[in-house]
């Protein structure tokens, strides 16, 4: 197998404009595919003034040509997926025969979504989570009593949703003192999906290793970021899926060698919305200059997000651990007119300096953080659209974030429109 897949990685706490990266770089892609996470991530592409927002189909899709999976990975919500193939259809997509599910995918139910929501009534200090199911889904996937897309083609299926959908009805009613679904409506919901679904249905690991084999152009397009992952991020404020490399192997069923770039993705700043610790917030006055200019509102749940400056130890730790061989800058537009650009390079934890990133909530709450004020620039750069024409300060500022993390920047996007994107 040639080496011709790469993995595209948020490496902050989800938002880093991975939605318009996908979108440029679809053109050098025959296949993208969907690895984690489900309806939580919100992806957003502008193409000619006109804003699609994807929550699940790969943003391949607006790409003529570009065939897009929903990897085995992936919580697969089939409410959210047919409303978005009629969201395409009515844009003028044709999504025939180029949206591939996988079989091994689980599919989040009814009852996911309701302990989602009441689970987060229920915590003293609640994850804020999207209220998609996520949680609920990964818990059943792993405590093995998920149902994957497959199952609902088994000859034995209305047992097996009957006895999950009272054991969730329990849950609900017993632990979170709430009301109880109705099991013939969920029933009958999956009964009336079951034939929509079929022709989408696929066995993606075998098609994969086969578009693998075959030489094909593969991306595997990641969702959330790296300090959300269930392992590596700021747990229990985290989502429940691994965003990074090692869950876009095991997200697809591709192998390491047929890797070629992890192409990681960072904003020039840092955002972070729902719970959680957040080192580097900025004071709240600068914190709204950004968030109204950088439109930092969740895409999925249209939440206000916490703006912070770029904090340079997370982000090295997130390149580290997804071996990140390419960085992309977005919207570096939005840094403009600032005096002075300050980005974290150390932590003052208890009167001790680090550049490692600590595992413990508690600490990383309490940590003080250290920055260096790097020099601005006036001018608008959301008209440039070659490197050399860069303001010198944003050409340092580029530089500076290389050195740090030992990492090149490929290209950074100076405006949310396709053609924003320069290499560097
Ligand atoms: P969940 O993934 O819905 O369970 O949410 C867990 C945490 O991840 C919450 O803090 C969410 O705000 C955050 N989260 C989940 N998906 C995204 C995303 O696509 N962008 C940013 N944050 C996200």
């Amino acid at each position: 197998m040639a080496k011709r897949t790469d993995i595209l990685i948020g490496l902050q706490w989800g938002d880093e404009g991975k939605g318009k990266v996908v979108d440029v770089l679809s053109s050098h892609y025959d296949i993208v595919v969907r690895y984690q996470g489900g309806a939580n991530a919100g992806h957003t592409v502008k193409i000619d003034g006109e804003e699609t927002i994807l929550h699940l189909i790969p943003a391949g899709i607006l790409h003529e040509g570009v065939v897009c999976v929903i990897g085995n990975g992936v919580a697969f919500d089939p409410d959210v997926f047919f409303s978005e193939v009629e969201y395409l259809e009515q844009k003028g997509i044709d999504t025939n025969n180029r949206i591939f599910i996988s079989d091994r995918s689980h599919l989040v139910l009814p009852y996911h979504i309701a302990i989602d929501k009441a689970r987060e009534k229920f915590l003293s200090k609640s994850i804020g989570t999207t209220a998609r199911g996520i949680g609920p889904l990964y818990t059943d996937k792993y405590r093995r009593n998920g149902i994957r897309v497959i199952d609902i083609y088994s000859s034995d299926f209305e047992s097996k949703i009957e006895k999950e959908i009272d054991f969730h009805n329990k849950i609900l009613k017993n632990i979170y003192d709430s009301k109880p679904l109705d099991k013939k409506e969920i029933m009958s919901f999956i009964f009336e999906i079951k034939n929509r679904l079929k022709k989408y249905v696929k066995d993606t690991v075998q098609y994969l290793q086969e578009a693998s084999s075959a030489d094909k152009y593969i991306l595997l397009e990641g969702a959330q970021g790296v300090m959300l992952d269930i392992d590596f991020g700021t747990y229990p404020f985290v989502t429940s899926s691994s965003p990074t490399t090692g869950g876009a192997l095991s997200g697809s069923g591709l192998p390491w060698h047929t890797i070629n770039e992890v192409i990681g993705i960072t904003k020039s700043y840092t955002t972070r919305v729902g719970g959680g610790p957040f080192p580097s917030r900025m004071p709240k006055e600068e914190e709204n200059i950004i968030r109204q200019r950088g439109g930092e509102y969740g895409a999925t749940t249209g939440r206000p997000r916490n703006c912070g400056y770029l904090d340079l130890v997370a982000l090295k730790y997130a390149v580290q651990i997804t071996g990140t061989t390419l960085l992309v800058i977005t919207k570096m537009d939005i840094l403009s007119g600032m005096e002075k650009i300050p980005v974290v390079t150390e932590y003052d934890i208890q009167g001790n300096r680090t550049k490692s990133f600590p595992s413990d909530t508690d600490i990383l709450n309490k940590i003080k953080i250290i920055t260096t004020d790097l020099k601005g620039w006036q001018e608008d750069i959301s008209k440039i659209r070659n490197a050399y024409e860069l303001p010198k300060e944003a050409q340092e500022y580029i530089s500076f974030i290389e050195n740090y993390v030992g990492v090149k920047v490929a290209y950074i996007s100076v405006s949310p429109e396709r053609d924003g994107f320069i290499e560097i």
